[in-house]
């Protein structure tokens, strides 16, 4: 199913090693039926050091017995000149360079940082919503000079962006466009890496404000739901431009550990929208074309919805199929829009390590990446 029959393995490379995501990475990458653990990067402050002497572990399991005695490298590509692909969970001020190194030496780099989302030629991919964005990865690559022939760089979006997208691209596949929408964000501490916000500030309160993270739900939503336009053979994101969708996002930090929870308001396009009922049929039916093709971290639900009226919780809901899929519930009729609902995603999983993982399993399948 999979394209990897013959058993054959792909050598795998993690920079930025040591932080929150790196750490998932290694977790899920350790478990991984053909991603094989090759190589960690992360600061000069870890390089030199085995991997267990150089993080920081906060994992509830130890650490993988196949990552604890790599000696941790700084981010150069001649260190993982072995590696087909490389993760990425490095630091935005540092992740540009590093990133687009790694591209020009001939690595396929899937990174979580923000510093290529926002680029025309890179695709911002949410693994259970819109994988065909991969498809301008050879434009990314003709760009350069010599064009590149192995090397493109895929980036995941922002944490609580990738929550909210799912239900909101399945309800456009059901119904057609969004027109506009509402949300309001209460975002866990791990989102910030660690340690994240002193205890004495997240402790009994509520931080109204994360910066740029209300700027990137707004834009990278647009990017995500939207489609690719081609024009003399040029591919290019249409932003959703086709039918303008208005997002008004408020960010609040909240002391949660692990678990992004998201209120939601949205007004189709169509009249009459759907009803509450026919929108949690359509929520609950919808599936990832990463899991029909067979990606093995792809979750059964892309969207699990819950009828209970207190779910979805991020400590009851965010480890359900490994915190690959989103949680959904409160599905509403909404008096100023049309429909509301309570969304959570699990902020270090399917927003982050999750999604990459996913990602880099559905280029493998498409032939992007050879072992
Ligand atoms: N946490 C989340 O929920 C989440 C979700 C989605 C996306 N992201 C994004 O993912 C990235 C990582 O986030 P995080 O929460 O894991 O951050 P983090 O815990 O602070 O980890 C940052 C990593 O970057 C490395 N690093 C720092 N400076 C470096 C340098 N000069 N050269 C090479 N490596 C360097 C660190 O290595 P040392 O240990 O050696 O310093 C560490 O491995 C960020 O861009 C973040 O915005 C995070």
């Amino acid at each position: 199913m999979h394209g990897l029959q013959d058993g054959k393995q792909i050598k795998v490379g993690v920079l930025g090693a040591t932080g929150t995501v790196g750490q998932r990475f290694i977790l899920l990458l350790a478990e991984h039926p053909f991603f094989v653990i090759h190589a960690l990067g992360a600061s000069s402050r870890s390089a030199g050091k085995q991997y267990a002497k150089a993080a920081t572990w906060k994992q509830v399991k130890p650490i993988p017995s196949q990552a604890r005695e790599i000696v941790v490298q700084e981010c150069k590509p001649e260190h993982f000149s072995e590696c087909a692909i490389v993760f990425s969970g490095l630091d935005a001020d540092v992740a540009g360079d590093i990133e687009a190194a790694f591209r020009e030496a001939e690595l396929a780099v899937f990174s979580n940082a923000k510093n290529f989302r926002r680029d025309p030629h890179v695709p911002l991919v949410v693994p259970l919503i819109n994988t065909s964005h991969l498809s301008i990865i050879s434009q990314q690559q003709a760009l350069h000079s010599p064009p590149l022939k192995k090397g493109f760089i895929v980036t995941n979006a922002n944490c609580s962006t990738t929550a909210v997208v799912v239900p909101l691209a399945a309800l456009e596949r059901a119904f057609g466009p969004i027109e506009s929408c509402m949300i309001t964000t209460m975002q866990a501490i791990s989102g910030a890496g660690y340690p994240g916000l002193p205890s004495m500030d997240i402790l009994d309160n509520v931080v109204p404000y994360i910066s740029g993270e209300e700027e990137k739900i707004e834009w990278e939503t647009l990017k995500i739901l939207g489609g690719i336009a081609e024009e003399d053979g040029t591919k290019s994101f249409d932003m959703h431009a086709r039918h303008p969708l208005r997002i008004s996002a408020s960010c609040n930090r909240v002391p949660v550990i692990e678990g992004h929870t998201e209120c939601v308001s949205v007004r189709f396009t169509r009249r009459p929208p759907p009803s509450p009922q026919q929108v949690r049929e359509a929520l609950q039916a919808y599936t990832s074309d990463a899991y029909t093709l067979g990606c093995p971290s792809a979750p059964r639900h892309a969207v699990f919805v819950h009828e209970e009226p207190d779910r979805p919780q991020p400590r009851l809901d965010r480890d359900f199929q490994q915190g690959a899929g989103v949680s959904v519930g409160r599905v509403r009729q909404c008096r100023v829009l049309d429909i509301k609902f309570v969304v959570m995603g699990n902020n270090v999983a399917i927003g982050a390590a999750t999604s990459s993982i996913i990602n880099a399993e559905f280029a493998v399948v498409k032939g992007l990446v050879q072992a």
